[in-house]
């Protein structure tokens, strides 16, 4: 598949910022960096992930807008288009030396995700998409999964950890959706979550408290495979809402009105 220009960029980026990303993953991995400082040294390493990727996506459309995880946000002189990017999705699996982490690079127009970018550097997996092209992984062209049922489905989501608020209301999730299906997963990174959904491995996904780099990538590979992604309030929109789910067609309306409670 032949990509636009801007999906060309995106792609030497995240190829560019992952070299940094592995080369320090193995040391952690290699348990290099002393359990003390890991923290420090895996920050470092987010943080030169950023600017890689906003050099070389500023440097080649420098009139776009830039929302990272890292960074401060920047307001483009064309206030249509944005990139919004997690360099290092999946940190507490990185600083802990699990190999399920990835860079999210999406680009905003008009509100709107229309190019994706999400690479698992770890099994060279590059996902990608753009809106009205389809949802791809290295070559293949990607599609959600074709399960009907939930009782046969597997989900993917975040834990809340750390005191983070939405712990309650995910723990009654999980008691409503667990005895309904074949079961639900917690892997660690939400982009990734959200590709293996587009790519027919995971039913659905979702996750309450979420940013817009943990996901906006991923939303878009999920449409393009055929899926469908919503906030959880249905009045509300995922950015703003912070909260989202995401499933194939055949089981999505089921799996929301578990979430949901209705
Ligand atoms: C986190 C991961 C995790 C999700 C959290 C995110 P980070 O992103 O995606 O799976 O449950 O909500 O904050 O902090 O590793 O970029």
């Amino acid at each position: 598949m032949s990509g636009s220009a801007n999906l060309n960029i995106m792609i030497k980026a995240a190829r560019k910022a992952a070299r940094g990303l592995v080369k320090d993953f193995r040391e952690v991995e290699n348990l290099q960096v002393s359990s003390k400082g890991a923290g420090d040294f895996v920050s470092r390493a987010d943080i030169a992930a950023e600017n890689t990727l906003r050099e070389m996506l500023l440097g080649e459309r420098p009139n776009y807008g830039w929302l990272g995880e890292e960074t401060d946000e920047v307001e483009g002189k064309d206030p249509t288009r944005r990139w919004i990017v997690d360099p290092l999705d999946g940190t507490t699996n990185y600083l802990h030396g699990l190999p399920h982490w990835a860079i999210s690079i999406a680009l905003e127009h008009k509100g709107e995700i229309v190019a994706a970018v999400v690479y698992d550097a770890a099994k060279d997996e590059m996902f990608f998409a753009e809106k009205g092209g389809g949802a791809f992984l290295n070559s293949s062209r990607l599609r959600v999964s074709d399960r009907h049922r939930l009782i046969e489905s597997i989900f993917a989501t975040g834990i809340p950890f750390g005191g983070r608020p939405e712990l309650p209301a995910v723990i009654q999730d999980l008691g409503r959706l667990v005895p309904a299906t074949a079961g639900v997963r917690r892997f660690g990174a939400a982009a990734l979550d959200l590709a293996y959904v587009a790519a027919g491995r995971f039913d659905g996904y979702w996750e309450r408290g979420i940013h817009s780099w943990d996901v906006a990538a991923g939303m878009l590979l999920v449409r393009e495979a055929g899926g469908l992604v919503e906030p959880i309030g249905e009045a509300d929109d995922v950015f703003g809402s912070r909260t989202i789910i995401a499933a194939n067609s055949a089981i999505f309306d089921g799996f929301a009105k578990v979430i949901r409670n209705t």
